[in-house]
């Protein structure tokens, strides 16, 4: 399967940003492991801090799925939103922290309705979680 994780904004900081929150730990780094527990899966990597830049990912991803976490712009992007739903490809919204335990306005996402599913708090296991979910489920 090829699989392709979307990073949004401030993501590129992971390891230096309020580690206490997000751990200590690169997404490069991590990627690498993925990647490595993901063997005979195909694993793509973008990252954006632009909304119209994470748009046109999600347009043009030649996938099975995608695995997306649209960082601060869950709670506000009623376009990323949109361009999830118009695609056919199923995306599952990721988190790092459990946005359910932080502050209100983190409870909601203007994404999970049109996304297959969640996975929010396990730290950068949520990406392996959400990659799983994907290819054990192929046709939904
Ligand atoms: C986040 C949670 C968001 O509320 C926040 O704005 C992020 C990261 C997470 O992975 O926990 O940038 O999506």
């Amino acid at each position: 399967m090829k699989i392709l994780i979307i990073n949004g904004p401030n993501l590129n900081l992971l390891g230096t940003r309020e580690p206490d929150i997000y751990g200590s730990r690169t997404f490069e780094s991590y990627l690498r492991e993925l990647r490595e527990m993901l063997d005979g899966d195909e694993v793509e990597y973008f990252q954006s801090n632009h909304e119209g830049d994470i748009i046109d990912a999600l347009h043009r991803a030649d996938c099975d799925g995608i695995v997306l976490n649209a960082g601060a712009y869950t709670h506000t992007s009623l376009a990323i939103a949109d361009a999830i739903k118009a695609i056919q490809i199923p995306v599952i919204e990721v988190h790092i922290s459990n946005v359910a335990s932080r502050e209100p306005i983190r409870h909601t996402s203007l994404i999970a309705p049109v996304c297959l599913g969640s996975i929010a708090g396990f730290g950068l296991t949520s990406y392996f979680l959400a990659a799983q979910a994907i290819i054990m489920n192929p046709d939904r």
